[in-house]
């Protein structure tokens, strides 16, 4: 059941150096779009003191999440739930971190209000929302490779592309994250590191 993406034993350590000094001493830390699985299961391997919850909507991609976290005997790893980011409501109630990998660029734009309003609701003040991935600048790619992605995203899928870091930073605002802290990664990815700062206005 197990599934492998190329990228995720490139990026896994890279993203685990910059996320795990974010994250709290101790607490829950909901994955939304784990896809294979390897980044979750190679964090809480890392990070043992943190309990971690998987997730994604893809039955395929579930049984591949648990398949690792069962082979790499990891016992603070939950059953992966499902979890649509863009559904009115989440089988979770609540989380002190919240992480999301490659998702919002391969997803219609209605993922990342999603993400936004789901984060929101479940984080308390303070808590984190993770987020990495390819990302324009100002409505314009940064790099040749990540203006090929974008044309190749939307033609695959014209409600998928790289998303315009500014407007997703606005989206989050609207649900109550503050500005955030953002770091350059290999390959002409960011990851973007938001805390929750008050009760959201929508
Ligand atoms: C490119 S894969 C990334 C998987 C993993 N995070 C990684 O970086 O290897 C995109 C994942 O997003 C999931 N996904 C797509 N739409 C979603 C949504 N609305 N809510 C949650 N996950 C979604 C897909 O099922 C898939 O597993």
């Amino acid at each position: 059941m197990r599934r492998r993406a190329p990228a995720v034993a490139r990026n896994r350590q890279p993203i685990l150096d910059v996320l795990a000094p974010h994250l709290p001493a101790q607490g829950l830390v909901l994955e939304i779009a784990s896809g294979s699985g390897e980044h979750i299961v190679f964090f809480a391997a890392g990070l043992p003191q943190l309990t971690f919850q998987p997730s994604d909507p893809d039955e395929v991609a579930r049984a591949s999440i648990d398949d690792w976290a069962s082979t790499e005997a990891l016992a603070n790893v939950r059953p992966a739930l499902a979890l649509d980011a863009s559904a009115a409501s989440w089988p979770i109630a609540s989380a002190d971190a919240v992480v999301c990998i490659n998702m919002i660029h391969i997803s219609p734009w209605e993922s990342a209000i999603g993400l936004m309003r789901g984060a929101a609701r479940l984080l308390r003040v303070g808590g984190l929302l993770f987020l990495y991935g390819p990302y324009h600048r100002n409505g314009a790619p940064t790099s040749a490779s990540n203006a090929d992605f974008d044309r190749d995203l939307r033609h695959r899928n014209p409600a998928w592309g790289v998303r315009d870091l500014e407007a997703v930073i606005a989206l989050a605002r609207e649900h109550g994250f503050g500005t955030p802290h953002v770091v350059a990664m290999p390959a002409n990815n960011l990851s973007v590191i938001f805390r929750r700062a008050s009760t959201t206005s929508c």
